[in-house]
């Protein structure tokens, strides 16, 4: 069920990155237990955006709001709400998952128990044999599962993806798909960052298409149903306006 509550708020956000405007002023809002796609091409801000929800950037006009608080007035709040996978691995190469997962919920003050670690590695479906081996052992989507791990363990209700599937062969991203649909379906509410049109047309609710930093338009699923990839498909293409 979606609820009308939002987790997630950016209202006309602009940010100066380098000297140049690479968010001019985007709105969008997404709801618990809602996918929000945030599709656009290389450089049209899609990163920053999702940085600024965490506070890591300095907003040059508007607000970033998580859980309808202002990020620059609460940032642990706006942190310890959120789990982010960035676009590049953030867990340790040397370490197992488990180890991995041991560690990092550490630093985030929890401790893992045994029991909950297996819980989380075998919602995300992560193979019981590959649980001692290395990460540097391990393939993308091996990886991607035990950051998700991670996120289900911190069990923080808003999840920010980075380009999540780029490098996933097919099989992999349907398969992280239905993890993040199943996750939102549970009241997560997930910003995924991708240039895949179709991938986000299977996963999220919503879309927002951004280019050069503003907001060209959404696209909402039917009730019971997908996002049109076609339409989605001509605004990424076009240049206009949608
Ligand atoms: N650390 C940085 N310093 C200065 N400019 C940056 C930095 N990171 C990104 N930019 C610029 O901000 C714009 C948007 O980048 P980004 O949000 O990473 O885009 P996307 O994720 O959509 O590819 C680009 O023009 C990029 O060059
Ligand atoms: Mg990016």
């Amino acid at each position: 069920m979606l609820s009308n509550r939002l987790r997630l708020q950016a209202e006309e956000l602009r940010v100066i990155r380098g000297g140049k405007e690479v968010l001019k002023g985007i709105t969008f809002a997404v709801a618990i237990g809602e996918v929000y796609g945030l599709l656009g091409g290389n450089g049209a801000g899609k990163s920053t955006t999702l940085l600024t929800f965490l506070g890591f950037l300095d907003l040059a006009g508007g607000n970033a709001r998580v859980n309808d608080a202002l990020v620059s007035e609460d940032v642990v709040a706006a942190r310890r709400s959120i789990a982010y996978l960035p676009e590049s691995a953030s867990l340790y190469e040397h370490l197992n998952a488990r180890e991995n997962l041991r560690y990092f919920l550490g630093l985030a003050g929890s401790a893992g128990d045994d029991e909950s670690m297996e819980a989380a590695l075998d919602r995300v479906a992560l193979p019981a044999e590959a649980r001692d081996r290395r990460l540097a052992d391990y393939s993308k989507g091996m990886r991607q599962k035990v950051a998700i791990a991670l996120a289900i363990l911190r069990n923080t209700d808003t999840l920010l993806l980075d380009e999540p599937t780029s490098g996933l062969d097919p099989t992999a991203i349907d398969e992280f798909h239905d993890l993040v649909r199943t996750l939102a379906d549970d009241g997560k509410t997930v910003l995924m960052v991708t240039h895949d049109v179709y991938g986000a047309c299977q996963v999220a609710d919503r879309i927002g298409l951004l280019r050069d930093g503003r907001l060209v338009g959404e696209f909402s699923a039917p009730a019971g149903g997908r996002i049109d990839t076609e339409a989605v498909h001509r605004a990424f293409s076009s240049r206009e306006a949608v």
